[in-house]
């Protein structure tokens, strides 16, 4: 008897064998984003278990050498003089790049194919708060090093959260533990990053995949042809590999790969070097958000910092419509989606993107405005004006919708109906 089969016996595993380790997965590349998403996220957890060995997570100030600087910066400072402690603190910070974008990757191959649909809808919301979460866990981390760049980077995340109205000085004041920067925020920010962030999304990725479970993939109508493999769980058969050994298979590889990128990533390209930037001091760096967060920048560039207006006593100023008012109304729109959808929906199949030509359209001309504020958010380097500017951000996304559109009725027309699979 094999040790498997040892185990199998001792714990009384046939049930679980027979209805989990059998289930069929589709063999689509588009179907590893998430899994790939999964993979970042444990190697920020490992990386970061590395990390938290050395890092002191308090603003103090200490004497290095004769030179005064906060415990914080000092200790990232020690990490990145080690080579194995610089290539972790780089593979952390690549690791959580790859993982929002594997996510929005992921995001976008929910949406072209309509996969959010009835029953869905439900992971759909999850699925953007574990993005949300994702991001605001980032947010946390960047504090942490407690250099010149992310004290100024905190600083404005915590103007915008006093912008809000009526609540946001309270509740900004909470969340940062005191006015920032306060000598609280760093252990505060530290607990968020180290414990709350971790636990809180392990128990989501975990509530997602369970309904992904429960509800089954999706199938892409391209997938007709592959070996139909039975869903053990008495439902309907599924055309896929199953889960074990194939797809574990397919996933080992897939690890391996993901932690190849990120290693590489981290071996030729630097992020985040906190000695170049220094301890925090009075003088104000020039910083902008990362990549997923500068559309929000743009956002803030595009409202004249004078407009205002009073609502219930309270005053809603420039910030909070650049920074919360639009990219709320987005989210919304977004979060939405499932329900504004009003086509009928197959339980089983992905639809072809193709074959609705107004949600490609709309889904292009989104991405387009996304990319249109996030230019905006250079509008000093590149020298545009903000008449320019909102002209741009209001006309490409219009022309990407009218030219998807008439595009892929055009090429929908010519082709018969695409997608939507059999029932
Ligand atoms: C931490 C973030 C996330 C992780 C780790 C994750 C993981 C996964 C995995 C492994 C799957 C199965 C494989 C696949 O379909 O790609 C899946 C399916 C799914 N996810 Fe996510 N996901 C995340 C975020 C999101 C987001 C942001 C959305 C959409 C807003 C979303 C919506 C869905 C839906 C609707 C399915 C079922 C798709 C289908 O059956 O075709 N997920 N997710």
């Amino acid at each position: 008897m094999g040790l498997a089969e040892w185990f199998v016996e001792r714990l009384a595993l046939d049930r679980f064998r027979a209805k989990y380790l059998g289930k069929p997965f589709p063999v689509h590349t588009t179907f590893f984003l998430g899994e790939i998403a999964l993979f970042c996220f444990a190697l920020l957890v490992v990386t970061g278990l590395y990390l938290a060995l050395f890092y002191e997570p308090s603003a103090e100030n200490v004497n290095v050498g004769g030179s005064v600087m906060p415990a914080a910066f000092a200790s990232t400072v020690l990490i990145d003089s080690h080579p194995f402690g610089l290539l972790m603190r780089r593979m952390h910070h690549w690791a959580a790049h790859l993982m929002i974008a594997a996510i929005v990757l992921h995001l976008l191959r929910v949406f072209f194919t309509a996969a959010y649909r009835k029953p869905r809808e439900l992971n759909w919301v999850l699925g953007l708060v574990l993005l949300a979460g994702t991001i605001m866990a980032s947010f946390a981390g960047y504090l942490l090093p407690y250099d010149q760049f992310s004290v100024t980077a905190t600083a404005i995340g915590y103007g915008i959260a006093r912008s809000v109205p009526w609540i946001g000085g309270a509740v900004a004041d909470v969340l940062f533990a005191g006015r920032f920067p306060s000598p609280s925020t760093v252990p505060r920010f530290f607990a968020y990053h180290v414990v709350y962030a971790p636990l809180i999304l392990s128990a989501l990725i975990g509530l997602h995949l369970l309904i992904v479970l429960k509800q089954k993939h999706t199938e892409p109508s391209s997938s007709a042809g592959h070996s139909a493999s039975a869903d053990a769980s008495g439902g309907r058969l599924i055309s896929g590999i199953p889960f074990w050994p194939q797809q574990s298979a397919l996933m080992a590889v897939l690890f391996l790969l993901v932690f190849a990128a990120a290693a590489a990533l981290s071996a030729f390209l630097p992020v985040h070097p906190s000695g170049y930037y220094g301890p925090p001091g009075p003088a104000t760096p020039e910083v902008k958000p990362d990549w997923y967060l500068l559309w929000v920048y743009g956002a803030l560039r595009l409202i004249p910092g004078d407009l205002s207006f009073r609502l219930f006593g309270a005053t809603i100023g420039s910030e909070a419509i650049g920074a919360m008012l639009v990219p709320g109304a987005i989210a919304l729109a977004i979060l939405l989606v499932p329900w504004l959808d009003r086509a009928p929906s197959s339980l089983y199949f992905a639809e072809h993107p193709l074959a609705s030509p107004a949600r490609l359209a709309m889904g292009l001309a989104g991405l387009t405005l996304f990319a249109a504020l996030s230019v905006a958010g250079f509008s000093d380097e590149l020298k545009l004006s903000v008449p320019v500017l909102w002209v741009v951000t209001l006309l490409s996304p219009l022309v990407v919708w009218w030219a998807t559109y008439s595009l892929a009725s055009r090429r929908r027309r010519a082709s018969g109906t695409l997608g939507l699979g059999r029932n």
